[in-house]
């Protein structure tokens, strides 16, 4: 697709990569909506993009809610004039070992509200959003579209995260076969996996574990939103890319 053909919708749009995703697309010619949870946050890209003589759309929606989803679809496609760009990019993580034997003896366990937190954002959120946007391109008689879904090097097994790495893990199978169901309705499915990225979301993470990570990234330094936007540009421009997933991660491996 032609990025100036491009009409987009970035979830998690008012933070980290989403945020960069969402102003580097209207940079590149885009037409871009975007939504987040917190209605200041969402105002206050929409106000700091509209500075830079930008235009994005914000809307305030939980991903894990299906009919908060299936409202900004509808609405969110009024506004502009159809979407053929659905980026899955709100996420969060709840850290956590299975079960962790304490200083005082007591095994702690990973509670079942932070695994089904990340589950319902991380996964169900893409399920809700990729089953209503591509509902939306059939109903409106299809053509080329494109489903970016966020993924991470987690997806191999990353200690600590049983609810995110099966979150994300979850999603990259889920692409190669939203990929094989939706090609038929010229619909594209592709996941980008980063590594560590400089986003608020590492600042959750305890600085020595985060440090001892770095030192395992053959590039030697985290990677800037705007590189793994590179990626999102690239799924968007080669029409012949679908059902696969682009590691970002500076060659790191888990
Ligand atoms: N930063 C990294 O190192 C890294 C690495 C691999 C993958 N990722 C993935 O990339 C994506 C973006 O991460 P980031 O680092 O930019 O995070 P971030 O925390 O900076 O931004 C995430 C945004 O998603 C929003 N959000 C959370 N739950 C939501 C919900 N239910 N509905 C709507 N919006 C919601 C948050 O409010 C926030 O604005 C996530 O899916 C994350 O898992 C990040």
């Amino acid at each position: 697709m032609e990025l100036s053909q491009v009409r987009a919708l970035v979830t998690g749009g008012a933070s980290g990569m989403g945020r960069t995703f969402a102003r580097s697309l209207a940079r590149d010619g885009a037409a871009v909506a975007f939504c987040d949870l917190d209605a200041a946050a969402v105002e206050a890209v929409e106000a700091e993009a509209r500075a830079e003589g930008l235009e994005l759309r914000g809307f305030v929606a939980d991903v894990a809610d299906e009919a908060q989803v299936v409202r900004l679809v509808d609405e969110a496609w009024a506004a502009l004039g159809g979407l053929n760009l659905w980026i899955n990019n709100a996420g969060l993580f709840r850290d956590g070992l299975l079960v962790r034997k304490g200083r005082d003896g007591e095994v702690h366990r990973l509670s079942l509200a932070d695994w089904q937190r990340v589950i319902d954002v991380d996964l169900t959120g893409p399920f809700l959003c990729t089953r209503e946007f591509a509902a939306k391109r059939i109903e409106a008689g299809g053509g080329p579209a494109l489903v970016v879904n966020m993924a991470s090097i987690s997806r191999h097994g990353n200690q600590g995260q049983s609810n995110y790495s099966a979150a994300k893990a979850g999603l990259v199978a889920d692409t190669r076969l939203w990929a094989q169901e939706l090609a038929r309705y010229g619909v594209r499915v592709v996941a980008i996996a980063p590594g560590f990225v400089n986003t608020p979301i590492l600042a959750g993470m305890r600085e020595d574990v985060l440090q001892a990570a770095v030192k395992r990234v053959p590039l030697g330094r985290v990677g800037e939103p705007e590189e793994i936007y590179r990626a999102v540009r690239f799924a968007v421009e080669c029409d012949y890319l679908t059902g696969t997933c682009l590691d970002v991660d500076g060659g790191l491996r888990l």
